[in-house]
């Protein structure tokens, strides 16, 4: 399988990481798949258009993640017209911080819904045709805060933590068929979902990075390319940090 004739899905794609991980894959000219649920458009047009700028053929779709029948639907629809998926990439995720004694049911059910079983849907709706080709990468964005917690954010540490045992399980059912399943948890990234903390928090945030600075989202789409590099064949069920020293 050549690369550029891989199958690249992106979920939550039209910005932030998604967006650095869709340009980091450019330059194998793989064709592009960028899922996203914003309310608008103008994100993912201004993602496609950069990837068109450099020659790469892709597409956005917005679908809700976390309704398993859209997502069923949706890749029904890609892999009966492309025949195949090389690359998912689970990154579509929200957060709705609050205190856990004042957490609804509602703050608590959509961010699991959104952070985790929406990895459960993408994943189950294209594992089949990855064992039928006998490969394929599946990289699920998880975070620091599923492994270290965060003061008001329960819901989306316990999302977070969940895609590392979900990955850890499905990697070991699947290792046997050329498929890896692997994790990154990015520490604090410089993307629309860190930009409007408090900077009391920001600062607080900082003190702990040994490293100093918040990490880009380059830092993150790096270490995706490579976990879907020929060269990282033989590495599965791992959850992997870029967090500038955060966690360690
Ligand atoms: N930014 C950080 O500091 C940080 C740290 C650790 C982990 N992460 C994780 O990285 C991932 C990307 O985060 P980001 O900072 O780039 O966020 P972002 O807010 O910039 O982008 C989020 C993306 O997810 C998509 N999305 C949200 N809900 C969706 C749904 N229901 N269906 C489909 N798509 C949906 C959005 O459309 C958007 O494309 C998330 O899973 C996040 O939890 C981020």
């Amino acid at each position: 399988m050549s690369d550029a004739s891989r199958v690249v899905v992106i979920t939550g794609g039209s910005k932030g990481i998604g967006r650095a991980v869709a340009l980091r894959f450019a330059v194998e000219k793989p064709r592009i798949i960028i899922v996203h649920f914003d309310p608008d458009e103008s994100a993912v047009r201004e993602t496609l258009r950069s990837l068109s700028g450099l020659g790469v053929e892709a597409e956005g779709h917005k679908v809700d993640v976390s309704s398993h029948a859209e997502v069923e639907a949706f890749f029904k629809e890609v892999l009966s017209r492309l025949g195949r998926v090389d690359v998912l990439v689970n990154n579509a995720g929200i957060v709705k911080d609050t205190f856990f004694m004042r957490m609804s049911e509602e703050e608590w059910d959509t961010v699991l819904r959104v952070n985790l079983k929406s990895v459960f849907n993408c994943t189950q709706s294209v594992i089949r045709s990855m064992i039928k080709q006998r490969s394929g990468r599946v990289v699920n964005i998880s975070s620091v805060v599923g492994q270290i917690g965060n003061p008001g954010q329960a819901n989306y540490a316990a999302s977070k933590a969940g895609i590392m045992g979900l990955s850890k399980t499905v990697a070991k059912e699947v290792a046997g068929r050329g498929i890896t399943v692997n994790v990154i948890a990015p520490g604090f990234i410089k993307t629309d979902m860190t930009a409007n903390l408090p900077e009391k928090v920001k600062e607080l945030f900082l003190q702990q990075i040994p490293m100093g600075r918040m990490g880009n989202p380059e830092d993150v789409a790096e270490t995706v390319y490579w976990l879907c590099s020929e060269g990282a064949g033989y590495i599965t069920g791992q959850v992997i940090h870029v967090s500038g020293g955060l966690y360690m």
